[in-house]
């Protein structure tokens, strides 16, 4: 019977030989295209790992919660990482790159990532996991997109669909982070301007300081603010100040860690946005959207007034964020280990 089938399929029909090949051939290149790459310059797409590696979300979310779970910091941490990844030629992982002496000047060694950017050790091991999974499938451009996502929702902020099929570079760019990484002594010209620069409007730059509604920063960030300028609009409450004057006792020097947002440091809400209006922003550069009169303004008084208002425009503004010049194409690769471009 069998034979009888398989003869009526080789001998039978050999008419229909060249369109069954074409066909085969047809199905063989989809899978492999479909799993592997975007052609150069497509956009990413909301359902890029169905196929390849359907349990992707699953498995980076389990990682996240736990690592969430043992240190809540993690989750701004996690955070911090695409977008600093995302400013730098784009969300392609290059951020994650080790300096190595002559081949790679890492950007972790940038001025707005020294001593600073973490959560490295939680990308490798949601790598690790997923490499177990679907070995070679997820670049860790996109692990970046889905643990930021992951953070926001685990300490209780908005979830958002993540589009994916981000790969990863082959270089990185310190000099590049030095500049396009806006800093903490920024006003509101100058935290437009490095937002427009990537892409992004007013409206998604105080959307997405909302980020500083969990996670911590070293008193150096702040410390000029402790110094007290009844003159500057963008001063501290002083009781707020007391209490910074008591974290960071030795001013710059101290080596503590503050809270960004002083009434719910680790839930992922609007209060960073009511802490401005009371003058209890912490960094420079939270203040001054508050305290310059116009369109900043105007939207923190509405994201401090509306929680759902805020979530909303973060999620835009993260997918915003998320599809900065992604890199599509043969020029990128899936790292197989996040630090390091392949052999
Ligand atoms: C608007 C311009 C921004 C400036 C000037 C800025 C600056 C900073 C600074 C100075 C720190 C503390 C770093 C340290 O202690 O060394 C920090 C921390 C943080 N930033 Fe921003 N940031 C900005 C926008 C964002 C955005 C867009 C997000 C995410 C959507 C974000 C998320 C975070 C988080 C979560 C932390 C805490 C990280 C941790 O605890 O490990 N920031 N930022
Ligand atoms: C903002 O700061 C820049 C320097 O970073 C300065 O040149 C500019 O005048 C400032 N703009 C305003 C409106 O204060």
């Amino acid at each position: 019977m069998s034979t009888f089938t398989e003869r009526s399929l080789f001998h039978a029909h050999p008419k229909s030989l060249p369109v069954c090949t074409l066909l085969i051939a047809v199905l063989l290149i989809q899978k492999a295209g479909a799993a592997r790459f975007l052609p150069d310059g497509s956009p990413l797409q909301f359902h890029f790992y169905d196929k390849s590696c359907p349990n992707v979300e699953k498995i980076v979310r389990q990682v996240v919660s736990s690592a969430v779970a043992s240190e809540a910091r993690m989750a701004g941490s996690l955070l911090r990482l695409h977008f600093h990844d995302c400013f730098v030629q784009g969300c392609d992982g290059s951020l994650l790159l080790e300096s190595i002496a002559g081949v790679i000047e890492g950007e972790q060694e940038a001025l707005p990532n020294a001593n600073s950017v973490r959560g490295f050790e939680v990308v490798d091991a949601i790598k690790a996991a997923l490499e177990q999974e679907c070995p070679g499938i997820v670049s860790c451009a996109d692990i970046l997109a889905l643990a930021a996502r992951d953070s926001v929702a685990v300490s209780g902020g908005p979830s958002y669909p993540v589009q994916l099929g981000r790969r990863d570079s082959l270089t990185a760019n310190r000099e590049l982070a030095n500049k396009n990484l806006p800093g903490f002594n920024f006003n509101v010209t100058d935290l437009v301007a490095a937002f427009a620069s990537v892409g992004l409007s007013a409206r998604d730059m105080v959307a997405l300081s909302g980020g500083h509604s969990i996670g911590k920063a070293r008193c150096n960030t702040f410390a000029a603010r402790l110094t007290p300028d009844p003159q500057d609009p963008t001063a501290l409450s002083s009781s707020y100040s007391s209490l910074l004057h008591q974290q960071c006792p030795a001013g710059a020097a101290s080596d503590a860690l503050v809270d960004l947002d002083v009434t719910t440091p680790i839930q992922f809400d609007n209060a960073y946005y009511s802490n401005l209006l009371s003058n209890r922003g912490l960094l420079h550069s939270d203040q001054v959207l508050y305290s310059t009169p116009g369109a900043t303004r105007d939207l923190v008084n509405l994201y401090a007034q509306s929680n759902s208002a805020f979530a909303k425009d973060f999620s835009v503004a993260m997918l915003k964020m998320g599809s900065i010049t992604p890199l599509t194409g043969s020029e990128g690769q899936v790292r197989n280990q996040c630090g390091y471009v392949n052999a």
